[in-house]
């Protein structure tokens, strides 16, 4: 049996701001019978998870290209590989039947054939949605998880400052910290992402950054005393301002520095005599650093997630044509917590 398989491919390198043009649905024949010996898999993609690492994957040159095997950088016209939920429909490989559920990194496409080697594991049922293992109990929630705890060591009672607040690991963070009893403010793009952090995540206080004429002035409005941990999600002029307004001894988080992921320009520049004199700590992290905590997160959200603690905000679009959109409007905010692209349901 032989289907069509629809797939995402960049047409060039993208230097700056994604753009849809910049993307092209390709469609190749995909037959289903494996050849003798084979160890593929062949997965019908269920769930896509949509992430901003991928746009510096997209580009000719990028620092992080040499830094860990899954960001070097991809090949205009070919497949684009993502973190994947599916399900098996033909198996060469004994570990894997048909209909498994399975969580990997696979293609941006309605099917993947995934070799061996590749990262694929068994996801069993459970009380909650698959989804969650994109989002809260997976790769996101991991990185929230690993960047708070095991970064900034935090105290109850603690200042803390989010940036992309509700996005999909900034959410997460937040929460956490209000778990944990520290005070709380977010920062996001709109005034109802502003309203969100406030009403329904529990943020002690929210501001839409791009209503600032003065990010300093803002962040001083809600630290007066200074912030203790702040945790960046965009870098740029948002970091120099939280560095200008931490306490002694403060830990800053560098999970990513999606302000500078399209406009090199914004590169932060934070003021170093503040991290002399006021013995500050920045460190950036990869989820992937974490595997040794993975069943701790997991225990405690899971906990959360049972309880009602934690809540979890999913950003759905539908088919694979709307892959290349759903991507570009990360870079314009349009997303609200975790974005998965759906493909089909279990
Ligand atoms: N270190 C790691 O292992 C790791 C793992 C996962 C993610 N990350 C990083 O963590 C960050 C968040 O990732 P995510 O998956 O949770 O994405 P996300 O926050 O769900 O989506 C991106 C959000 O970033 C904000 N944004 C986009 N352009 C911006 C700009 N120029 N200035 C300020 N904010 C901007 C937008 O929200 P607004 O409406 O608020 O602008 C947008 O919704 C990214 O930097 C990502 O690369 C790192």
């Amino acid at each position: 049996m032989e289907l069509t398989n629809k797939y995402i491919v960049i047409k060039h390198y993208i230097e700056d701001a994604p753009k849809e043009s910049h993307f092209k649905v390709k469609s190749e024949a995909l037959g289903l019978s494996l050849e003798p010996g084979s160890d593929d898999v062949i997965v019908k993609n269920l769930y896509i998870s949509i992430d901003p690492y991928l746009i510096n994957r997209m580009k000719s040159h990028s620092a992080s290209h040499n830094a860990i095997s899954f960001a070097t950088p991809l090949i205009p016209g070919k497949a684009i590989d993502a973190l994947v939920i599916g399900k098996v429909i033909a198996s060469g490989n004994a570990k894997f039947e048909k209909d498994d559920v399975v969580l990997g990194v696979f293609t941006w496409a309605e099917y993947s054939v995934v070799k061996e080697q590749s990262i694929i594991k068994k996801l069993e049922s459970s009380e909650f949605p698959l989804t969650y293992h994109l989002g809260v109990l997976g790769f996101s929630g991991l990185t929230a998880y690993g960047g708070f705890f095991e970064i900034c060591r935090p105290q109850k009672g603690e200042k803390v400052f989010v940036s992309a607040a509700s996005g999909s690991v900034g959410n997460i963070v937040g929460q956490y910290a209000k778990l944990l009893g520290c005070y709380v403010v977010g920062c996001a793009g709109s005034q109802k992402k502003v309203e969100l952090l406030k009403e329904k995540l529990g943020f002690d206080e929210a501001f839409n950054y791009k209503e600032e004429i003065d990010l300093n002035a803002a962040v001083k409005r809600y630290f007066p005393d200074g912030i203790d941990i702040y945790f960046d999600n965009v870098g740029g002029k948002m970091l120099e301002a939280a560095v200008d307004n931490m306490k002694a001894f403060g830990r800053v988080s560098v999970c990513g520095v999606i302000s500078e992921y399209t406009n090199a320009e914004n590169k932060a520049s934070p003021n170093m005599l503040n991290l002399v004199y006021k013995r500050i700590t920045i460190r950036g992290f990869l989820a992937a650093d974490f595997m040794n905590v993975f069943g701790d997160f997991t225990d405690k959200t899971l906990d959360y997630l049972r309880d009602g603690q934690l809540k979890v905000i999913e950003d759905r679009s539908l088919g694979v044509e709307s892959i290349p959109s759903a991507f570009v409007g990360l870079f314009n905010g349009d997303n609200v917590g975790k974005k998965i692209v759906v493909l089909a349901d279990d």
